[in-house]
């Protein structure tokens, strides 16, 4: 049997065949289960504010926190912040904080989440909003009211697609209040509220991260459901704002640089970076940019929803003719899955190739002695195990890093982000996959000597 700790505390690169017997060896680490977690603690502050498809629990990044960063000017970086659970834990802890997200609504969610408002302004802010929208409560079709509704002509035809008329007119006048706060931050914090209902008041089969249309679901009302949202979400934020310190909320911009943009390019300088704690897509699994598509419509956040799926690593809307993952685990598994696929094994090709840069950009952005930890599951494809954590051992020592520490956490059911499909390897309802999706998944940790 091999010694984990002993292939560990090698100075020198790991071989794949090491790698690979690394990871058969690989106790639980009971520890990092975080099965005392209630909803409340995982929902705590602002991370209740918008569902998101395999966001990781708070507790989690904090304790990569505790263990690996102290002090005060501490930077934390995410390269993929999805809903920002990472960037909300440094910015509570009134650390610098900066990342990146493809996807247009995660940077809109990430920035409200982080953003902590004054609890009297934001109040009376909800106030007005909901005065004005009040006669929503009791209107009945057709609806005469003062506010125009606001419906993105451009998109109608899909609106139109996803929403009944009544609840298309209810939010086009709930988006027209909206845009009529002139405060941005307090317009985003409510468009975060907007874009959060949108999936209940549509005929999106509920449980589904697929585009698939329900019949007989009966939406939600949109204004009833909009106003508990915006209650919940004000809860949230005061309790965030008085964990941030106040003069990090006095001068948050100085503490917060995060943008709409992609992994490969962080907005950060070389060597600045302490901590990277991340958990990269996967692939061939969610399209995010087809399962966030409600809220792409409403707030207008692409006019063409087939290029900026081509920005999304994991997409399978994309190959690389020519070039090869240079991680050989990851070559293994691509000329396994060509013999099953080519378009899956292209795909995959693809997933390495841009996984392989993400590790490049996090080995330039962090100081030496500073740390990266990818959150990471494996998954089988087709019936071909797709080995993500072996192959981000391989790729981050490729990049430069020297193999700090492998978590392996089992995630507990409560907590489970979804199961997949074996066959198309996606996240499915759970009652429709076969299989759970990561009952076990790997924080892979490299060291920037
Ligand atoms: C697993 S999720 C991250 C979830 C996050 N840890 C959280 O707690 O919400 C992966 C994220 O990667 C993003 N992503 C995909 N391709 C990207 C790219 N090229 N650059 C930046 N982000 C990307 C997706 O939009 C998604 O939000």
């Amino acid at each position: 049997m091999i010694n984990v700790i002993e292939i560990l505390t090698q100075p020198e690169n790991l071989s794949s065949q090491s790698i690979l017997e690394l990871f058969k060896a690989k106790g639980i680490d009971k520890d990092w289960s975080f099965t005392e977690s209630k909803p409340s603690d995982t929902s705590k502050w602002t991370h209740g504010y918008h569902r998101y498809p395999a966001k990781f629990i708070p507790q989690l990044v904090e304790q990569l926190v505790v263990e690996y960063v102290s002090g005060r000017d501490v930077h934390i970086n995410d390269p993929f912040m999805g809903c920002g659970t990472t960037i909300v834990t440094a910015i509570s802890k009134g650390f610098f904080a900066s990342g990146t997200d493809i996807n247009k609504i995660a940077f809109l969610i990430t920035k409200v989440k982080s953003t902590p408002l004054e609890p009297n302004y934001l109040n009376k802010k909800i106030q007005l909003l909901l005065s004005k929208l009040s006669f929503l409560d009791t209107a009945s079709l057709p609806l005469f009211s003062a506010i125009e509704p606001l419906i993105p002509a451009k998109h109608l035809e899909k609106i139109n697609y996803w929403f009944t008329a009544a609840n298309k007119t209810e939010l086009g006048i709930i988006l027209q209040a909206i845009h009529n706060e002139d405060d941005k931050d307090i317009r985003d914090f409510f468009l975060v509220a907007f874009s959060h209902i949108l999936k209940n008041c549509s005929i999106w089969l509920q449980g589904s991260t697929k585009p698939t249309r329900d019949f007989k679901k009966i939406p939600v009302k949109p204004y009833a459901i909009f106003k508990r949202h915006l209650n919940k979400m004000q809860r949230g934020n005061e309790a965030f704002f008085n964990i941030v310190p106040a003069k990090i909320r006095q001068h948050l911009s100085n503490r917060l640089n995060i943008q709409n943009g992609d992994a490969r390019q962080q907005p950060v300088e070389n060597s600045s970076v302490d901590l990277i704690v991340t958990s990269s897509p996967y692939v061939t699994s969610y399209e995010y940019a087809d399962l966030h598509q409600l809220s792409t419509l409403w707030l207008d956040l692409s006019d063409n929803l087939s290029e900026y799926r081509q920005e999304f690593i994991g997409t399978t809307h994309k190959k690389y003719h020519e070039r090869q993952a240079q991680s050989t685990i990851a070559q293994h598994i691509v000329s396994q899955m060509l013999r099953v696929s080519r378009k899956m094994a292209n795909e995959i090709n693809a997933y390495f190739i841009d996984m392989q840069e993400v590790f490049n950009e996090s080995y330039r952005i962090l100081k030496r002695g500073g740390r990266c930890c990818y959150v990471i599951g494996n998954t089988p494809l087709k019936g071909i195990e797709i080995l993500n954590a072996e192959v981000f051992v391989e790729s981050l020592q490729q990049s430069g890093f020297v193999i700090d520490r492998i978590i392996k956490r089992e995630i507990p059911s409560k907590i489970l982000p979804q199961a997949r499909d074996d066959k198309t390897g996606r996240f499915a309802s759970a009652n429709k996959a076969n299989r759970d999706a990561y009952p076990i998944e790997y924080i892979v940790i490299g060291l920037k000597e």
